[in-house]
């Protein structure tokens, strides 16, 4: 009777009222059974016993397959069964981010020109960050309201020992000329943070691509030929580039870069030749060797590449957004 109940059930309910009815602890009917099993002749008890036995294990073999037949899904009528027809679920991929995708990129293009990958620390010390970059202490780049200083124990916000997320990836010239001797050829792409109030165009941290060539005989002609190789690469063959004179405190003479694209000039970063302040600070000899370094905003080479609008898109985390690319 158990064997026939347990392999007609078809819901948790049904099944649970088969369990109570023959394997309940108080009342069921094997419990019952086992109850007489005092009555019969000493005799007659380890043949009993052993058939009691079976009896149970055949019991719980029935409660465990239609313990099982309904966990997957099994023929009960009141459970529904897989019905095929269903579109089946979809799996939300993702996908390399649309700044990583770009960072790819760019090193490729600049690795065809020979220059290999550099990388440094996204928390710095102001000696890569300012000092060696020739931005002494007093500098108004160091303000703390225009850097993420740390709260490190000890430290003053702005003062000569306060660690701060970097502001710029030219920290990476400092720490690959402290370790390394020319001719180098370097870009870095990562991330940088400064406190602006995101709106289309800004973001707290955004990413740059640093570019670094030190040799005996560099020229801002290698300069401008590498910036317009790279924007004939990147945006198109028809592009232009144009330097308009600038300031940066650890390239002289110091340029803004422009790029014509689509009949307009939009500016991508800062460039020029390396300080010679800078190079005699990773201990280089200024009279033996020169360079240039450029940066370059890579959200924004990103976005006009992709015709994104806004900045705030790129971080939104929205998929919607992100899986176009
Ligand atoms: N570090 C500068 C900036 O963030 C860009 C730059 C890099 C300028 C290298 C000159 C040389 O604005």
């Amino acid at each position: 009777e158990a064997s026939e109940v347990f392999a007609k059930v078809s819901s948790q309910a049904a099944l649970e009222e088969a369990r109570v009815r023959f394997l309940g602890a108080k009342n069921g009917a094997f419990r019952e059974i086992q109850k007489q099993l005092g009555k019969i002749d000493k005799a007659d008890k380890p043949q009993a016993g052993q058939r009691l036995n079976e009896v149970k294990k055949a019991l719980a073999a029935a409660l465990q397959n239609a313990t099982e037949a309904l966990e997957s899904g099994g023929a009960g009528d009141d459970t529904p069964a897989a019905d095929p027809t269903l579109p089946g679920e979809l799996l939300s991929l993702g996908h390399i981010h649309p700044i990583t995708q770009t960072i790819d990129h760019l090193k490729e293009i600049m690795g065809r020109m020979g220059f290999e990958t550099a990388e440094g620390p996204e928390v710095e010390d102001p000696w890569h960050n300012f000092v060696a970059l020739n931005i002494p202490e007093d500098h108004p780049a160091r303000d703390p309201l225009d850097n993420f200083y740390l709260a490190t124990a000890g430290a003053t916000a702005g003062e000569a020992d306060s660690q701060l997320m970097r502001s710029q990836t030219s920290t990476v010239q400092i720490r690959v000329m402290e370790n390394r001797q020319p001719p180098i050829r370097i870009v870095s792409l990562g991330r940088v943070y400064r406190p602006d109030d995101p709106d289309a165009t800004h973001f707290p941290m955004f990413h740059q691509m640093e570019g670094l060539m030190i040799d005996t005989h560099v020229t801002m002609a290698n300069l401008k030929t590498v910036l317009r190789v790279f924007a004939n690469n990147y945006l198109g063959e028809d592009v232009q580039i144009r330097f308009r004179p600038s300031f940066f405190p650890f390239t002289e003479p110091s340029v803004e870069v422009d790029f014509l694209w689509n009949d307009q000039w939009i500016e991508f970063g800062g460039a020029g030749m390396v300080d010679p302040a800078v190079l005699t600070a990773v201990g280089y000899d200024p009279e033996a060797v020169s360079g240039f370094a450029f940066g370059l905003g890579v959200e924004r080479l990103c976005m006009r590449r992709h015709n994104i609008t806004d900045i705030r898109d790129l971080y939104s985390g929205d998929m919607r957004f992100l899986s176009q690319f």
